[in-house]
């Protein structure tokens, strides 16, 4: 029997809750294809600056680089707001996102036809909407040096060099290949030096891309025609903060930010994770909603693994809880037949893997 050894970060908030989640239905989806899966666990954030004094322990960067995968919740919360920037939890998943070398991070923004009356839009608006961003992850300013608070002046710098443009560059025209064929790459041209590389190098790379149509658009236009017409977009290829920003709005669009995976992925390893925070405010209620995290695990099985057929039949489970009408309280709204909890989902969707 095939066997992996997948690290679990379970973080802070309602991460371990929705994480437990997620490997129920691993357990599940791997006992029914014929693999197994072993977990270790490590920790990172304020969990980890409670426990051991720094928020990213040398254990976990090791543990995760000599596993097959990651699979990672949330961190941060009020607690640690106030340490000293290199301390926070957030500094923690940043370099532990550096350490692991993950530069793309795809989020992929897929309606589900049961839900199209959740999202804020009208239904007309998204229905069918099928994005994918892919977000330059380990560069652009979030890491960008100099950097400095005096408390009189601050700043920071947004650096991209072409070679880690045309990296993520690739990534995205390589996913367009397999999907519409459409790349948009999101700058900000206008006024950015950095932008102008950026949608040069864009420009070059296109030309071994002959079948994949190439567009621009500045980032506040791409905000706004996101909300506008979101159909219009097949892959979205932007910087760190961009794509930070853009993901959230992508996420609003689709109906909740409780849906929406993600995973980071680079020439080492990859980890994967919902786009949501830890979410302190709701944490150990059973309220949060654990299909972000259990989407997540499948794009782990389909992207690291290689095991397609388990993550399909993660898809279907999915979709059909939420045919049948289960809701976690976010979407509770929305053609609710049973409220549930986060548990209570996990459950049902685990059980649908063996239907
Ligand atoms: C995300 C988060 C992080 C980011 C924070 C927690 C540092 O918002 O993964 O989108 O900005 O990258
Ligand atoms: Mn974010």
């Amino acid at each position: 029997m095939k066997k992996y050894n997948i690290s679990i970060i379970k973080g802070d908030g309602i991460g371990p809750e929705i994480v437990d989640e997620a490997i129920k239905v691993l357990d599940a989806v791997s006992y029914s294809c014929g693999f197994s899966l072993e977990y270790k666990e490590y920790l990172m954030g304020g969990i980890a600056i409670d426990v051991t004094g720094a928020p990213l322990p040398e254990e976990t960067v090791e543990g995760v680089l000599n596993s097959d995968a990651c699979l990672f919740g949330a961190i941060g919360g009020e607690k640690w707001d106030t340490l000293p920037r290199e301390l926070r939890p957030e500094t923690g998943l940043l370099s532990f996102r550096e350490k692991m070398g993950v530069y793309a991070n795809l989020r992929p923004a897929i309606i589900y036809d049961e839900l199209v009356n959740a999202s804020t839009l009208k239904p007309e608006v998204i229905e069918g909407v099928d994005i994918m961003v892919v977000r330059e992850l380990i560069g652009g300013i979030y890491f960008g040096k100099p950097r400095a608070n005096d408390g009189e002046t601050a700043y920071n710098t947004m650096i991209y060099t072409k070679s880690e443009i045309v990296r993520i560059g690739k990534k995205a025209f390589e996913l367009a290949m397999k999907r519409d064929k459409r790349v948009c790459s999101v700058d900000k041209a206008n006024v950015l030096e950095v932008s102008q590389l950026w949608r040069d190098t864009m420009e070059e790379l296109a030309l071994d891309y002959p079948s994949v149509e190439l567009s621009h658009m500045y980032v506040d236009n791409a905000a706004m025609q996101l909300v506008r017409n979101p159909r219009q977009f097949d892959v979205i290829v932007t910087g760190n903060i961009f794509g930070d920003i853009l993901s959230d709005t992508a996420s609003m669009v689709v109906g909740s930010i409780g849906l929406l995976p993600s995973a980071s992925t680079g020439d080492k390893t990859a980890i994967y994770e919902p786009i949501h925070g830890s979410a302190p405010d709701i944490a150990g209620q059973g309220i949060a909603n654990p299909i972000a995290t259990i989407e997540s695990a499948g794009m782990m099985l389909r992207y690291s693994l290689g095991e397609s057929e388990a993550a399909d039949k993660i898809d279907t489970a999915i979709k059909k809880a939420l045919k049948e009408g289960y809701r976690t309280k976010d979407l509770a709204a929305f053609d609710a037949k049973e409220v549930v909890t986060t548990a209570e989902m996990g459950d049902i969707i685990a059980n649908n893997i063996n239907k």
